[in-house]
């Protein structure tokens, strides 16, 4: 108690005492995940991003961060650590995208993930991405989540693998959001990993209606990207938990109203949804756009602001995000929700504890 008081008077963070397994970070977008993993106790010593956007708000918030293309960063560029973490990007795996999994490029991408495994030998890796990718099929029919699991159970000295589909908002986090979570150990550690049970109990209010009340004082609770005009007009007729259904079909624009005209063939898709102050959240999406993601206020015409998805995503309020607008949806969108990462990050902490005694 009395260490806990010097170091809080003398303002050190706190957090750092007990921050204990070296972690490298790739795909690291804004920090997501790194928040949720340095709060269950990991150390980040190394993150890499490309995109611009990431890096800005990673450095403005978290700190430093490689921004290169991680096809040419070379191993001996990353410090050794006890765990690497990755969420590839998932845009090709997405069932809101074009689904061009792993013939399209950005598919490859966690083969550098694995590149960097077999020489660095971690003693545990950790990747997430979107629940698309359990689906996704090789071109010769066989699964690609197989083909991950194979490489990663055979790279390095060898590791044993698990994945799940988590609910984020059975850890906390008020939003709808489903990721497939990849977990090895090294072999040799003979670890056998359980995933985290929910720990959301019914005293959770995970409503929208508790979270958006925001004080005037933290950041980016002003900061909205406006609607297109067409979308402005269009969800003046949503109500609040509606969606485009309630649009009189006069008013929708023509390409939704040949939707509407033939709905089975489309399969009743659900546009321009907008949940209610007693829903939790849906997906944030980094387009978000108001067509396919839930990205309406429940009662004012506008989108959530940047403070507003920052919160349906977990982010800590003090997490200023900097940036043009739609930059700052898009990295809040990317991200794993820090809440999720922080469970995820403890029950690595406790398996390799665990190994240790
Ligand atoms: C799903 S996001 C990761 C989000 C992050 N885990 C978080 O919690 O905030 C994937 C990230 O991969 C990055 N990325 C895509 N291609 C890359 C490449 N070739 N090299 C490095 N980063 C890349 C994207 O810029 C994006 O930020």
């Amino acid at each position: 108690m009395l260490l806990f008081l010097i170091f809080t008077l003398k303002g050190w963070n706190i957090v750092n005492i007990k921050h204990k397994y070296n972690t490298a970070s790739l795909f690291s977008g804004a920090g997501g995940l790194d928040i949720g993993l340095s709060n269950a106790g990991l150390n980040i010593v190394w993150a890499n991003d490309i995109l611009p956007a990431a890096v800005e708000n990673y450095r403005h918030n978290i700190g430093e961060i490689i921004q290169k293309d991680i096809t040419t960063v070379e191993a001996d560029e990353v410090p050794d650590a006890e765990i690497i973490v990755g969420g590839f990007p998932c845009q090709p795996f997405s069932n809101a995208g074009k689904r061009l999994g792993p013939e399209d490029d950005r598919g490859n991408l966690y083969l550098e993930i694995i590149r960097l495994v077999k020489e660095k030998n971690p003693k545990s890796v950790v990747f997430e991405n979107v629940r698309g990718i359990l689906s996704m099929k090789n071109k010769d029919g066989s699964l690609f989540i197989d083909t991950v699991i194979y490489l990663l159970s055979n790279a390095g000295y060898g590791y044993d693998v698990k994945y799940k589909l988590l609910k984020a908002s059975d850890y906390k986090v008020p939003q709808n959001r489903y990721r497939v979570i990849i977990v090895a150990f090294r072999k040799d550690l003979n670890i056998n990993y359980q995933f985290p049970d929910p720990i959301t109990t019914t005293d959770d209010d995970l409503t929208l209606g508790s979270i958006l009340n925001i004080p005037d004082n933290v950041p980016n609770k002003k900061d909205v990207w406006k609607l297109s005009p067409q979308s402005q007009e269009l969800i003046q007729y949503i109500p609040e938990g509606g969606s485009w259904k309630n649009v009189p079909y006069e008013h929708l624009p023509d390409r939704l109203k040949r939707i509407r005209d033939d709905m089975k063939k489309y399969h009743s898709p659900n546009f321009y949804r907008r949940f209610g102050r007693n829903e939790i959240a849906g997906t944030i999406t980094a387009a978000a756009t108001p067509e396919n993601s839930g990205i309406l206020h429940p009662i004012e015409n506008r989108r959530f602001s940047v403070r507003e998805i920052a919160r349906i995503q977990s982010f800590p309020d003090d997490y200023e995000f900097v940036g043009s607008i739609s930059n700052m949806y898009k990295v809040i969108g990317n991200a794993v929700p820090p809440l999720l990462g922080e469970v995820i990050g403890k029950s690595i902490i406790d398996a390799l504890e665990h190994a240790e005694k």
